[in-house]
């Protein structure tokens, strides 16, 4: 291969890798905005133009500038109050509903939601670009989760399609400089002869390095980031206790086994005793029950397999979340009352509380301890009381 071949194959390899790692980072930013749009966002817009508390979002990143966007989602009354024409029409179009402000997002947040309204209304149109394979996955596209991974298939398609024409142009090069190609030969023959060429070219090996490491990359980083969660998790006990009997139909209160919960970190497993105050005298000849007569007459513990675990660098206490925060256990546990096996629901992981503590307002009602707070952050906040206004987003309260 000659040289002007060479910085041609080059030239169109790291067109494919910029190509690629744009289109990876827009795929991630639009992932991140999913999420920030669908936690912080969903509640007044819809990311199309059907019009909830709010207008609907849909070309918001046209109709707008930016700089205006980010301004705007910081503190919109700032902007209505500095006399801005197209905020104050807005404004009074939507009978002067006022918008939450979320001064903590980074103007890459945003771009990251607008990257994802654009993306959710591109839909329809990805299975056409992707071809023949993204048809085939077009049912998926229905959650906009599905529809990242089609633009990803019809963007491996297309890869592959340019790669093809890459080969068919060094071939076409490689004739014209009086390279060797036989013309008689089929197509398949020539395309793998100089697919073998490509292949000792010190720059597509370079260029194929590069692409494995970063793919391993990603593997490594995704599974770093799946470590320990343990969602869905439902590990078969050593006897058949069932929630939906004990606390679904018989409604004994969960703090009737679970006696640390409302006032303790440790919600607590129940002890055989306590199984014993009703089945020394409910169904005791069950195989299942004679299992807690043996625990105790052997003096051991029942040994239930753990569910929810935290790694021990995290603090969580259950009183400070039941009783003072006044939320219920199926906040975080789900509908336990209806679950013949207790399964782990939430992810349990540190953005799972963070996000939780952005935004949950704190229960203040009644409670002389926050009057104060409540009435100093008044002062210079129009949102209510979050849980990360009175530190819940501070290190070293969920961490030793
Ligand atoms: C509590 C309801 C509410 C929430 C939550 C909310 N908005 Fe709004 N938003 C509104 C309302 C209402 C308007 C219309 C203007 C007004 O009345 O203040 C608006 C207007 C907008 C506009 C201008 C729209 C246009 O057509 O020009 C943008 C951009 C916007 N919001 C972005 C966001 C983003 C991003 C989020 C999430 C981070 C968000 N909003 C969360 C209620 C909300
Ligand atoms: C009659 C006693 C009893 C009652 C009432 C009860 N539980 Fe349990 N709970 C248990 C026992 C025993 C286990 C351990 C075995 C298991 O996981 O099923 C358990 C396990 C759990 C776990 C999983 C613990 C882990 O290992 O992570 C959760 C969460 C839980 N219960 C929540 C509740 C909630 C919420 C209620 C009320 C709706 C409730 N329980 C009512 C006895 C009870
Ligand atoms: C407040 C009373 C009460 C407590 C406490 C209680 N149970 Fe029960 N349990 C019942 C009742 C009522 C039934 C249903 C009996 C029936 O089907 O006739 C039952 C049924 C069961 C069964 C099904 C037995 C079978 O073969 O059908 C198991 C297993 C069981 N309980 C285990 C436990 C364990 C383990 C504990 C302690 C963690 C416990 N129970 C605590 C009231 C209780
Ligand atoms: C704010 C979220 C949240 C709420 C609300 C909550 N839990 Fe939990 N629960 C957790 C977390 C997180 C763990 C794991 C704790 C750990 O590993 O240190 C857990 C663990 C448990 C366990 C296992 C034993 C233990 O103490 O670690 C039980 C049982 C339990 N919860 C029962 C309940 C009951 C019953 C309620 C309602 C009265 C409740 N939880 C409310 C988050 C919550
Ligand atoms: C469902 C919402 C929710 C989830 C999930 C949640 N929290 Fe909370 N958390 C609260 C609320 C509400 C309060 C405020 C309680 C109060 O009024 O003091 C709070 C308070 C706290 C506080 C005290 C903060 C302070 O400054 O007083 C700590 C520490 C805490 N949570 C840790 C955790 C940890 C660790 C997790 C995850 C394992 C978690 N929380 C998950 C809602 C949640
Ligand atoms: C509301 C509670 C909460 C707050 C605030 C919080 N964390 Fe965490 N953090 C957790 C929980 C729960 C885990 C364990 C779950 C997990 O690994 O995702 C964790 C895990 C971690 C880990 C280990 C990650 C891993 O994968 O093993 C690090 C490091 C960490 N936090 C650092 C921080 C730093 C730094 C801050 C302050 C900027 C902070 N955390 C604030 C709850 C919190």
């Amino acid at each position: 291969m000659n040289r002007k071949n060479f910085t041609l194959v080059k030239f169109l390899f790291s067109f494919l890798f910029l190509f690629a790692s744009v289109y990876a980072t827009l795929a991630q930013d639009a992932a991140e905005g999913e999420t920030l749009f669908k936690n912080n966002c969903a509640a007044c817009h819809s990311s199309t133009d059907e019009v909830l508390v709010g207008p609907g979002l849909k070309g918001i990143g046209e109709r707008r500038p930016i700089e205006w966007i980010v301004k705007w989602v910081h503190n919109p009354q700032a902007v209505i109050a500095s006399g801005d024409k197209y905020a104050n029409e807005l404004y009074n179009k939507f009978n002067k509903a006022a918008m939450t402000p979320y001064p903590n997002f980074t103007e890459g947040q945003i771009k990251s939601i607008i990257a994802y309204i654009d993306a959710s209304n591109a839909a329809p149109a990805a299975p056409a670009a992707g071809a023949a394979p993204a048809g085939a996955a077009a049912p998926a596209a229905a959650s906009s989760g599905g529809m990242m991974e089609v633009l990803l298939v019809g963007l491996l398609v297309i890869m592959v399609f340019v790669l093809i024409a890459l080969l068919s142009i060094v071939s076409t090069l490689s004739k014209l400089s009086g390279g060797e190609a036989d013309s008689e030969a089929p197509l398949m023959k020539r395309i793998a002869e100089n697919a073998k060429k490509l292949a000792a070219n010190s720059a597509v090996k370079t260029g194929i390095i590069i692409f494995a490491l970063l793919l391993g990359g990603k593997a490594t980083i995704d599974a770093a980031y799946g470590v320990g969660i343990h969602q869905g998790y439902a590990p078969e006990q050593p006897i058949k206790f069932s929630h939906k009997l004990h606390a679904g139909q018989y409604q004994i209160n969960c703090n009737y086994c679970h006696t640390g919960v409302y006032e303790g970190k440790g919600a607590n497993v129940p002890s055989a005793n306590i199984c014993m105050n009703c089945h020394n005298a409910i169904k005791r000849e069950s195989p299942e029950i004679q299992k807690i007569y043996q625990a105790l007459e052997n003096d051991e513990p029942i040994q239930w397999v753990r569910v929810h675990n935290l790694p021990d660098l995290a603090y969580f206490n259950h009183s400070q979340h039941t009783n003072v925060g006044n939320l219920e256990c199926k906040n975080c546990h789900g509908d336990i009352e209806k679950m013949e096996v207790v399964e782990q629901r939430s992810t349990l992981t540190m953005g799972w509380c963070i996000d939780c503590h952005r935004n949950t307002d704190v229960n203040a009602k009644g409670n002389a301890y926050y009057d104060k707070l409540v009435e100093v952050h008044n002062k210079d906040s129009k949102t209510p009381l979050k849980v990360q206004n009175i530190g819940g987003l501070e290190c070293s309260k969920c961490h030793y």
